[in-house]
């Protein structure tokens, strides 16, 4: 069964573009794109709308079933997030909207996704700080406010996503659903 969902004839790509995310389920997905009027720039499009855990680029194609065995391993207890701020990357330009109050249970998750992937040989720059966010705009202006009425996403699972160049822009595939 192909990976990527692709036609069964396409050509198979020798690499793929892949990220470690929470990808939120349809209502908190629905409350996070009510957010997009709030921010200026180049919104994400409503469906792409996720929290980075792990950005590994360009990866062999024969890859995933470990990197999704990885993604089974590190899944934690459902924990409550409570996205309740806007905030700004000013080197980046991202528009975001994120947490206070960042629960421990999704930093020992990406600690352990470190970790399991450097056990595979991928060994990504774990001394940069984390910081969970939902991008909603990039090349965008600093948000106009700060606080909003709080989104509670229940999360546990950390998906394998591919990106994929798209005719609209970018778009991401959850694999191994
Ligand atoms: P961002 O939302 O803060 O832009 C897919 O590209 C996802 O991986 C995006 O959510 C992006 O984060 C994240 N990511 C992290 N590092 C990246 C990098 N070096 N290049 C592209 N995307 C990256």
């Amino acid at each position: 069964m192909p990976l990527t969902g692709a036609p069964p004839n396409a050509p198979v790509p020798a690499s793929l573009r892949l990220f470690y995310a929470l990808w939120p389920p349809p209502a908190v997905r629905t409350a996070l794109a009510a957010l997009l009027p709030a921010v200026q720039g180049r919104r994400v499009k409503p469906a792409n709308l996720h929290i980075t855990m792990a950005f590994l680029g360009q990866q062999a194609a024969s890859n995933p079933p470990v990197l999704l065995e990885i993604a089974d391993r590190v899944s934690f207890t459902p924990t409550l997030l409570s996205i309740d701020t806007l905030g700004y990357f000013k080197r980046s330009r991202v528009a975001w909207a994120g947490m206070h109050q960042v629960p421990s249970a999704l930093l020992q998750a990406r600690a352990a996704l470190l970790d399991a992937l450097r056990e595979t040989g991928i060994d990504l720059d774990g001394e940069a700080a984390f910081r969970p966010h939902v991008t909603l705009a990039r090349d965008a202006a600093p948000p106009a406010l700060e606080a909003i009425g709080p989104i509670q996403w229940t999360a546990s699972r950390i998906e394998l996503v591919s990106s994929v160049a798209a005719k609209g822009g970018v778009s991401y595939e959850v694999l191994g659903r």
